[in-house]
């Protein structure tokens, strides 16, 4: 038998099993020292629903680390898109964050989640409740048209420490007024409130406090969270949507899955 081509080889140090694609990362963009998002090629036969998170690792171990990243593109997109915390000594994003086009990334085939439209009976408004890294399963379902099909309003929160943290949504919403296929659907449908909590920005607080005293709704110009009407998904840390899913029930919405949808559903925001 004669040697494999040069090109058959694997392009890893290890073998890659069976259940794991192993893709290319194609842009990287740093925000802050802690946040940063990148980009890498789809696999064609990889498939999954806007909202959905799939396990990420790198091939610089035999047996390689893997954790749950939300997908942040949409479910049309060719490329998969990811928003992630840089966490010292993290056991993957400090090798993650160092990450340039061509390097392979490690994907597992499966993704799945709870934060997906099927989860939610229908409704006219649908909250986003994000904080950090939270917005990314977001950042899909905002650039899927299904999302507006489904929903008269859409209302993507995100709260972060500071502004410069705001950056990806913020860049996110404006790129998508100006898109040319989907910026006249999100028209006058998509509504983005963004909030920091340790650096002075135009609205200031944790989203649990504005719910409660009314300010978004208010700054909105909308009703009261009200489970006649209005859906809600949740992403954040553990304590986040501890609180704000409290927040959702005492507005009387009721915890769904996919299996049972309902009038909120929560995710956690997944990290080192
Ligand atoms: P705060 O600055 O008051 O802690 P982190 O970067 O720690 O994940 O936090 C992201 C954002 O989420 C911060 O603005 C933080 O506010 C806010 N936050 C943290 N915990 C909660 C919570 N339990 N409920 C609502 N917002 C929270």
């Amino acid at each position: 038998m004669s040697a494999m081509p040069a090109e058959a080889e694997s392009v890893t140090a290890f073998p890659i099993p069976a259940n794991v694609y192993a893709e290319t990362v194609v842009s990287v963009e740093h925000y802050t020292d802690r946040l940063f998002k990148f980009r890498i090629t789809r696999p064609q036969s990889f498939r999954f629903r806007s909202g959905e998170f799939v396990m990420i690792g790198l091939p610089n171990a035999e047996k390689p680390v893997f954790r749950a990243y939300s997908i942040a593109s949409p479910s049309w997109d060719e490329e998969l898109e990811f928003f992630s915390i840089k966490v010292e000594n993290g056991p993957l994003t400090e090798h993650l964050q160092k990450i340039k086009p061509g390097d392979t990334i490690l994907l597992k085939k499966k993704a799945t989640g709870t934060l997906v439209l099927d989860a939610l009976l229908p409704g006219k408004r649908l909250y986003m409740f994000s904080t950090g890294t939270g917005v990314a399963p977001f950042a899909s379902l905002v650039r899927d048209p299904e999302t507006y099909e489904k929903f008269d309003e859409i209302i993507l929160t995100h709260t972060c420490r500071t502004v410069d943290e705001l950056t990806y949504s913020k860049n996110l919403v404006d790129d998508l007024k100006n898109d040319p296929l989907i910026g006249e659907l999100v028209e006058g449908k998509l509504f983005y409130y963004p909030t920091t909590t340790r650096e002075e920005s135009p609205t200031m607080g944790r989203i649990t406090n504005l719910m409660r005293d009314g300010t978004v709704s208010r700054d909105l110009n909308v009703p009261q969270l009200n489970p006649e009407t209005d859906r809600a998904m949740i992403c954040g840390s553990m304590n986040m949507l501890k609180d704000v899913k409290e927040v959702c029930e005492e507005f009387g919405l009721d915890e769904g899955a996919n299996n049972r949808p309902s009038t909120f559903v929560v995710e956690r925001a997944f990290v080192d």
